[in-house]
């Protein structure tokens, strides 16, 4: 998850398009900046940090802190296909404070708050993968969790809202994030639990392959291509996040439990402990039919494209689908 200027391919035009601009254009290191959703930015308010474009593969300052972007001219970048805006790096923490109050603000609509979180989580993501304390990182993700979770308790449609959440381009946040709300959309249904408790799942859900980053060989997502040693280094990406996350103060047992046991299969074929039905807790059963369903739906590095949520949930009830815990997963296809 580095800060890479996507494809320069991308262009908007040599000319400025208001008056504003045309004296506040200026070349920026791209070094020195962060992308960020285009979505992420609410139209004719007074932005507390700088804006660039890429203008004919250059990087452009469009906007200094303290102006701000019209919807005229939102709508024009939009309409050149831009789909990401660059903030410099030394403005990363004003960036987070105003994405924090945009998405709590009434005044704007569901849409615009979604895509402050989605942005928000994206961040967040990026620092626990990176962060090398994670306490306060944690403490700061469980707050956004408990926020997204009440996003999607009032969400009918957790694949809309995961849509809306994910427009990013790495992967690794991608699949974090869609099985958190998938996660703690399926939880909310299954358990009838409070919007209050969905977010335990969710920040399982975020940190569930963490451990993957930690050892020598990048693994990822392809089990089936590893070699007999591979795989059995891959088995330990549970405990190995579970470790990661020792230092983190007060973090419930139930997530604990739920990022171990989220590779467990309900006919006592997991692992990293062989668990059985029951004795796999209900979050971590969530947790695997959601993992497995993202994994299936959206296969990260695969040349070809996903499953239909349909065809995943065929696939999921009709090849050993005694894996999975049968109540869950008619649960999620009822809520497709
Ligand atoms: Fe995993
Ligand atoms: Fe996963």
């Amino acid at each position: 998850m580095r800060n890479t200027l996507p494809s320069m391919g991308i262009r908007v035009p040599d000319t400025p398009q208001d008056a504003g601009e045309r004296n506040k254009v200026a070349s920026v290191d791209p070094s020195k900046v962060f992308g960020v959703s285009i979505h992420s930015v609410p139209p004719n308010i007074s932005l507390p940090f700088d804006v660039s474009v890429i203008v004919a593969d250059k990087l452009t300052r469009i906007r200094s802190a303290g102006d701000m972007l019209t919807s005229e001219r939102l709508k024009d970048l939009n309409r050149h296909h831009v789909k990401m805006l660059y903030v410099p790096l030394d403005q990363r923490g004003t960036y987070k404070e105003f994405l924090w109050t945009q998405m709590v603000d009434p005044k704007h609509s569901i849409e615009q708050r979604t895509a402050s979180v989605g942005q928000a989580t994206y961040l967040q993501v990026e620092e626990l993968y990176t962060a090398k304390d994670l306490n306060p990182v944690v403490e700061r993700t469980v707050k956004l969790l408990k926020h997204i979770g009440q996003l999607a308790a009032g969400t009918q449609s957790f694949t809309k809202l995961a849509g809306s959440l994910s427009h990013y381009e790495s992967p690794a946040y991608e699949h974090s994030v869609n099985v958190a709300v998938y996660a703690m959309t399926l939880f909310r249904h299954a358990s009838e639990t409070t919007a209050e408790n969905v977010w335990q799942v969710g920040i399982a859900g975020l940190l569930h392959d963490l451990g993957e980053q930690a050892g020598d060989v990048k693994l990822l997502q392809f089990p089936e291509r590893m070699t007999k040693e591979q795989f059995e280094a891959y088995k330990q990406h549970p405990r190995r996040c579970l470790e990661m996350l020792k230092g983190v103060e007060n973090l419930p047992s139930e997530i604990a439990n739920t990022i171990l046991q989220h590779h467990e299969n309900c006919d006592g074929s997991g692992f990293p402990d062989q668990l059985k039905g029951n004795q796999i807790s209900l979050g971590a059963r969530v947790l695997s039919i959601c993992d497995t369903y993202e994994n299936l739906t959206n296969p990260i590095g695969s040349q070809q494209s996903g499953l239909t949520p349909l065809e995943a949930v065929q696939l999921m009830g009709s090849v050993r689908p005694e894996r999975f815990d049968q109540k869950l997963l008619k649960v999620l296809i009822d809520k497709l």
